[in-house]
């Protein structure tokens, strides 16, 4: 009876091992870590500030459910605040501290207006007014233009 029991055990466990290992072999490799915006704070805070944008500027495009648009303008403004505790490379490169100082607080400035521009924003979608949230909107994106000329590295043409 026991010899009988051994020799159960030993063919469930050659059964067993062979059918366990391939199991596990053909699970799938894990899945790769995407870094957004070349890894840096700032860079996943603009992606943000992008991505919420874009979604902005088509909904008052259309000029339809306003106010529907909040939650995006929300995610703006909070990627600007992420945005504003940190400064660009070009900045954090400077050796000549008068110079790193000057463009820290123009760097901060700028953040601010941004900031202004998406509060009005808020304001014309909460009122329903799709004139003032696109004029808002305008000015977030000269804002861009011109911050992106002074602070963005070469080669990122967004
Ligand atoms: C509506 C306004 C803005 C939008 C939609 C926007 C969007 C973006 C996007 C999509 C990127 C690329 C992120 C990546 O590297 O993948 C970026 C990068 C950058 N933006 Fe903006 N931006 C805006 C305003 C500004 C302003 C006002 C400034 C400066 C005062 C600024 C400074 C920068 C800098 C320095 C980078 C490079 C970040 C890095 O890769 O480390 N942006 N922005």
């Amino acid at each position: 009876m026991k010899l009988l029991t051994v020799l159960g055990l030993s063919a469930l466990t050659l059964v067993l091992v062979p059918a366990v290992t391939a199991l596990a072999s053909s699970s799938p490799a894990p899945a790769p870590v995407v870094v957004q915006g070349g890894g840096s704070k700032l860079g996943t805070a603009m992606e943000e500030l992008g991505g919420a944008v874009k979604s902005l500027s088509e909904r008052i495009k259309k000029g339809e459910a306003l106010e529907e648009g909040l939650p995006d303008v929300w995610k703006a403004q909070r990627a600007v605040i992420d945005a504003k505790s940190e400064l660009p490379e070009m900045v954090t490169a400077l050796t000549d501290e008068k110079a790193k100082k000057k463009a820290t607080l123009a760097y901060r400035e700028q953040m601010q207006e941004l900031m202004r521009s998406l509060l009005d924003v808020e304001m014309g979608l909460a009122a329903g007014d799709a004139k003032k949230a696109d004029k808002a909107l305008r000015a977030a994106d000269n804002l861009k233009s011109s911050g992106h000329g002074q602070f963005r590295k070469q080669g990122g043409g967004r």
